[in-house]
């Protein structure tokens, strides 16, 4: 183990690892942004889970009609409960990390709230 450790890998489960899969082959990072990394056209999603909760972030992941109260398109992806469990369980990992202070909202959307 890691004498410096800050992202409390022993808790990365297979359904982590399955969220991050999901993450990659959908490139939500063309869109959105995690600890400032990829897009700033959506909402940064490193605190998603504190901002909206579960069942929230859930329902805009297996929406059958692209989610977007606030104007901005979400793809919808029309995932399968599994598929969004284990997206939730990504976030779930990335909003423990330690930020080393990087807590500052980045999306002009997420701004709003
Ligand atoms: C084409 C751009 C685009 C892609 C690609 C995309 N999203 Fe989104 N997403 C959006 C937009 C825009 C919103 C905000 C919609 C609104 O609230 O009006 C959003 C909202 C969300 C939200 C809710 C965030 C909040 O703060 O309300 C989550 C969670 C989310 N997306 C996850 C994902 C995941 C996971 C992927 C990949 C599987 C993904 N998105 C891919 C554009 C995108």
């Amino acid at each position: 183990m890691p004498r410096n450790d800050q992202t409390h890998y022993s808790e990365i489960t297979k359904e982590v690892v399955r969220g991050k899969e999901i993450w990659e082959a959908n490139n939500c990072m063309g869109c959105h942004s995690i600890m400032g990394e990829g897009g700033y056209y959506a909402p940064e999603l490193t605190k998603v889970l504190d901002r909206r909760g579960e069942g929230y972030v859930k329902a805009v992941l297996m929406s059958p009609v692209p989610w977007a109260p606030r104007g901005r398109k979400m793809v919808a992806y029309k995932m399968s409960e599994a598929d969004a469990n284990a997206m939730v369980a990504y976030f779930q990992w990335i909003g423990k990390l330690d930020l080393n202070g990087f807590e500052h909202v980045v999306s002009p959307l997420a701004k709003q709230e």
